[in-house]
């Protein structure tokens, strides 16, 4: 079985094709970083003009590594949500027009379940698995219990985790995207210099907080006039920083474990996918949680921890195979919770 799919939700234009032998046979990422470095962030309509023009030779590049025609496919899959709508439309529209031209079926796969099922692309993970995604959209902790199934039992109530270390690097003038720039810088400080608060530590449940955070270094930050924010005194606050989102995250995944742990006894893994699942330091402080729960950690490459089309022509194929896909009336999705039954909550899951 053989599925190409698509994703342009955010700031990456991918196409890629995997097949059910567990084999990725092309994968192609364009980044647009350099289109909305100028602006410090990602702009919707920047973004959307770009997959546009740049989708159709990825997917001919892909369809081009793999040594394929689009009558060897056996499915096209896209994001289709959540995400910035114009790009998800760019994506749905050249998805159902290659499916309906190919006479192939078309899914429409949910961004987040292609982070979601990622692992099951690059290592032997079984249902049921605790799962941590933390990128510059997305924070929240699931138990995937099987394609389509999952369980939401934690979540930001602001900022994720990785637009905590973009707006924290932004405000010391580290660039876009800030969390990279942040962990480097952080290798050559003191985090003990500066007291930073830990959100929600200690509280019940597995939610996140990282707003206050970002103000706290805000106000040490304006506390040193300029002349005194020193390389030294920046990497101080930047280990100080990245120790305390370390230890909240910690804090809120601890609950997760045991939570995981007492739903399904015979659970044996936490996985950790999202951009910010790069950093060494928080891979590492996750190590030493999962060591005492006697869990096994498992982040899959860094190359599909991030936006790519692999996780979405993956998690298309799992849906397929399973009897599943989607009409061509099938209509982008801004919003698309995994788990819709979960509680809402005022500003979680905006950047979805
Ligand atoms: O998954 P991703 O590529 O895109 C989405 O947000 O969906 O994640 C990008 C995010 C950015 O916020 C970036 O700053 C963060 O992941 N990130 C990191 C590191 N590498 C990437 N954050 C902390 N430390 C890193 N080494
Ligand atoms: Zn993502």
């Amino acid at each position: 079985m053989i599925v190409l799919g698509i994703e342009t939700s955010c700031d990456e234009t991918a196409a890629a094709i995997v097949n059910d032998r567990r084999e990725i046979l092309a994968n192609r990422v364009l980044t647009q970083l350099e289109e909305h470095k100028p602006y410090g962030g990602v702009v919707p309509e920047i973004a959307a003009r770009a997959h546009l023009e740049h989708l159709d030779v990825l997917v001919a590049m892909a369809m081009d590594d793999a040594g394929l025609d689009f009558a060897d496919l056996d499915a096209v899959a896209c994001t289709g949500g959540p995400g910035l709508i114009g790009g998800v439309m760019v994506g749905t529209m050249t998805a159902k027009a290659i499916a309906f031209a190919a006479h192939k079926p078309f899914i429409a796969v949910n961004h987040l379940e292609g982070h979601a099922l990622t692992v099951r692309l690059t290592d032997d993970v079984a249902f049921p698995y605790l799962l941590l995604l933390v990128s510059g959209g997305h924070c929240q902790i699931l138990i995937v219990k099987g394609v389509g199934q999952y369980k939401r039992i934690g979540t930001t109530i602001d900022d994720a985790v990785g637009e905590a270390f973009d707006k924290t690097a932004k405000m010391m003038g580290l660039g876009y995207p800030g969390g990279p720039a942040l962990e480097q810088l952080a290798k050559k400080g003191d985090p003990l210099r500066f007291g930073l608060p830990r959100p929600l530590r200690g509280r019940p449940g597995c939610d996140f907080s990282f707003s206050g955070l970002k103000t706290a270094v805000r106000i040490y930050l304006d506390g040193f006039p300029v002349e005194q924010q020193t390389d030294t005194v920046k990497a101080d606050l930047a280990a100080s920083f990245q120790r305390a989102v370390g230890e909240t995250l910690i804090d809120r995944t601890r609950n997760a474990v045991y939570q995981f742990m007492n739903e399904h006894p015979g659970g044996t893994t936490l996985v950790v996918a999202g951009g910010v699942a790069a950093n060494q330091y928080l891979q590492t402080r996750l190590t030493e949680l999962t060591d005492q729960a006697g869990l096994k950690l498992v982040a899959p490459p860094i190359a599909l921890c991030t936006d790519n089309a692999a996780m979405i022509a993956w998690a298309g194929l799992e849906r397929f195979r399973l009897g599943e896909q989607d009409g061509l009336d099938f209509k982008p999705r801004p919003r698309w919770p995994l788990d819709p039954d979960a509680p809402k909550r005022p500003g979680a899951g905006v950047k979805a």
